[in-house]
């Protein structure tokens, strides 16, 4: 499994750690990777992806890595397994709603709905996001 995640001031990147201690709480293994790092040939093996990236633009992926790195993946990642995540600040969500849709066009299978938390993960999120983690790993 490959946590493949953008985050400008940290808070989608701590939300990627928090479900990497939920998938090794399972006894699961995961890598954690920025997005900037990956390629599509680093995915194609992979049966489960899991996502994340905040809420930019005006209710937009961030559009110079990750917008890029989504639109490689349409064609290539029919029947596979994914699971988004990513921290928001002021919005209604529809970033992460619009980028579930784009994921089942594209062919995959959604584990769950897209885990949001505002800003930084704290107390009841911390928890919401290790939870999201065992739930990954409970689906491989
Ligand atoms: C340029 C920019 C655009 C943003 N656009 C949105 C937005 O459209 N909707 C929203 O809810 N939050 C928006 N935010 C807030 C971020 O999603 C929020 O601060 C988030 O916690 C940042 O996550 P990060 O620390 O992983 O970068 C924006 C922030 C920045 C800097």
């Amino acid at each position: 499994m490959k946590i493949i995640y953008w985050s400008q001031s940290g808070n989608t990147e701590k939300m990627a750690r928090l479900i990497l201690e939920g998938i090794e709480s399972e006894g699961k293994k995961a890598e954690l990777l920025e997005v900037s790092s990956v390629s599509l040939d680093d995915v194609k093996n992979e049966g489960i992806l899991i996502l994340g990236c905040p809420a930019s633009g005006a209710e937009e992926l961030e559009e110079s890595e990750v917008e890029p790195f989504v639109k490689s993946l349409e064609r290539n990642i029919q029947g596979k397994k994914v699971a988004l995540f990513g921290s928001w600040g002021w919005g209604n969500g529809e970033w992460m709603t619009e980028w579930e849709n784009r994921m089942k066009s594209y062919g995959a299978t959604l584990i769950s709905e897209g885990l949001t938390v505002q800003e930084c993960p704290e107390g009841e999120d911390e928890d919401k996001c290790i939870n999201f983690g065992i739930l990954i790993a409970k689906s491989e």
